[in-house]
């Protein structure tokens, strides 16, 4: 059930649409579907630069289906992203309600995770209708299975980790690779599974000793591994230390790699692609039949309106059994 919060069917004039946060590929898509169904439907749309730092700063623009052609293949935001911290004050939200209505943006397509949410339902507050469509490669927004550039980010920390593979087998090395994600550990789960990593260490697991884990890679040296991968997400770092250490404890020759913010660009895949393209296409449909106050969510397989209130109230269950996984599956 989706919260009416103004508005009705056919009355809707003009959106805003806005990227916030860090920027994911796939998020081109996602504009691009709302500026092309919105404007095949009658409704104009204002692009807003540079997140809600844009808004508060007036750096909007009318775009209409053209302006949009060419980015769906392009990482990246052809908006622009920003933080905003006049976003976490009172008079922020104020601000960015009046130039809403300065612009006549009567409603809001807010593009990014959960903090771009909560300035959202801030916003939501004054009578203007918003929807969040979730766009992290982080994929810690609990109300829904999928966000925008998750796909694209993972396939790229996992290619380059085949690559890291590739060398550190050759020289008979442990490899400790640093992927992103400062509190979710949803990138270093994926591509560690798929590369057969021996260890994965996030912020959602239970913590590993230096010494616990340099026993499981002797183990797995005695099994006959000769070779090893350590995935480390960002979230808990120190990656070159770690690689000294393990390297000083056993003697086995120790590399870190940190992948950094090559994993947050390129062109999107596929299911980035279609995801963002159908998630901004439903952002519309809602907001044009004058619902709105809701994040567009993929739950069971399916994309379904979520009331916003609900969807920053959810907390996400880490699969912690898959986590496990990762050390029986390595030899
Ligand atoms: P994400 O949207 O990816 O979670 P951030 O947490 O950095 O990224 O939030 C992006 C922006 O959203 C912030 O810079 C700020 O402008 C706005 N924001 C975040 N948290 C809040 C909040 N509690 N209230 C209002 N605005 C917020
Ligand atoms: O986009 C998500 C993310 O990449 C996180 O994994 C990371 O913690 C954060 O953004 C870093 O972003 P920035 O360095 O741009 O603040």
């Amino acid at each position: 059930m989706v919260i009416l919060v103004g508005g009705v069917m056919g009355e809707l004039k003009r959106i805003g649409v806005l990227t916030s946060g860090g920027d994911a590929p796939g998020m081109n898509a996602c504009i691009r579907a709302v500026v092309r169904v919105a404007c095949n439907s009658g409704i104009e749309v204002i692009g807003i630069q540079n997140g809600y730092k844009g808004l508060l700063e007036g750096k909007v623009s009318r775009v209409i289906q053209p302006d949009v052609s060419n980015i769906l293949t392009e990482g990246g935001t052809y908006l622009g992203t920003a933080r905003c911290k006049e976003m976490m004050e009172e008079e922020g939200i104020e601000r960015a309600v009046e130039q809403c209505k300065k612009y006549g943006i009567e409603a809001l397509v807010v593009i990014g995770g959960d903090g771009s949410f909560q300035g959202a339902q801030k916003i939501s507050r004054s009578g203007i209708n918003v929807v969040g469509i979730p766009g992290t490669i982080d994929m810690d927004i609990a109300c829904t299975e999928y966000t925008i550039g998750f796909d694209t980010a993972v396939n790229t920390a996992m290619e380059a980790i085949d690559k890291i593979k590739d060398t550190s087998s050759s020289h008979q090395r442990v490899s400790v690779v640093e992927v992103m994600g400062r509190n979710a550990g949803y990138i270093a789960l994926w591509a560690g599974i798929s590369s057969g990593a021996d260890e994965i260490i996030i912020p959602e697991g239970d913590e590993v000793t230096e010494d616990e884990l340099i026993d499981r890679i002797l183990s797995n040296r005695r099994k006959g591994k000769n070779h090893n991968i350590i995935i480390n997400a960002e979230g808990i770092g120190n990656s070159n230390a770690l690689a000294k250490n393990i390297e000083a404890k056993t003697g086995i020759e120790t590399r870190a790699t940190i992948l950094g913010y090559m994993q947050r660009g390129g062109s999107p895949t596929c299911k980035d692609r279609y995801n963002a393209s159908l998630m901004g296409a439903m952002a519309v449909n809602t907001l044009a039949k004058g619902e709105g106050n809701c994040v567009i969510a993929l739950q069971h397989g399916r994309l379904v309106t979520i009331p916003m209130e609900e969807a920053l109230a959810m907390q996400k269950d880490f699969p912690k059994d898959e986590l496990a996984l990762s050390f029986k599956l390595s030899i």
